[in-house]
């Protein structure tokens, strides 16, 4: 297994709709295992495939929930390949959301609080189910992903600008820092 590189706003790879996966095979399996301990080292409990810079409908999910005694959480890996969200609830709910490739930059964003969903998993075998809680939220934010959109995309122009620019400016902060 190796770390992949995460891309970050403005990388306008970010803005495509990524294409169906049309194979189940070792180099997807490969690619999985990779994106699993990409996700774990960031750390994050979500990552869609573009995000490592392969726009395929692929996007990995766990939650890292409850934690054991020993502090250390219990793996719980969900993998979703092709999904699609078949129902949203009216009802909404709002969560403070991050995402790895707009480090250390959050907000509240508003979305439907169920939604029901149709995906492959690692094994090609086809799902269907529902979700609510903070699961709901990461699939629809990282069903986004697969779509080009951002969760930024839901705040104002003004508010998405001035955070785009902060990670841009934290970026370069970092690179010509001398860190000792
Ligand atoms: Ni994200």
């Amino acid at each position: 297994m190796s770390l992949l590189p995460i891309i970050e706003v403005p990388d306008q790879l970010l803005r495509e709709q990524s294409a169906p996966v049309e194979r189940v095979d070792d180099d997807l399996k490969r690619l999985i295992a990779d994106m699993f301990e990409t996700m774990y080292e960031a750390p994050g409990i979500g990552l869609a495939a573009v995000q490592v810079a392969v726009p395929r409908r692929l996007l990995i999910i766990d939650l890292q929930d409850p934690v054991e005694e020993d502090g250390d959480p219990v793996k719980d890996p969900h993998v979703f390949i092709n999904p699609e969200i078949l129902k949203a609830s009216d009802a909404r709910k709002s969560y403070n959301e991050g995402c790895l490739s707009i480090p250390d930059q959050y907000a509240e964003i508003e979305r439907p609080d169920i939604v029901r969903a149709r995906w492959l998993d690692q094994h090609g075998k086809s799902h269907e189910g529902e979700f609510d809680g903070l699961m709901s939220v990461c699939l629809q934010h990282e069903v986004d992903h697969l779509n080009g959109i951002l969760f930024i995309d839901y705040l104002s122009r003004l508010k998405r600008d001035m955070i785009v620019k902060k990670v841009v400016k934290s970026r370069k902060d970092r690179e010509q820092a001398a860190i000792l």
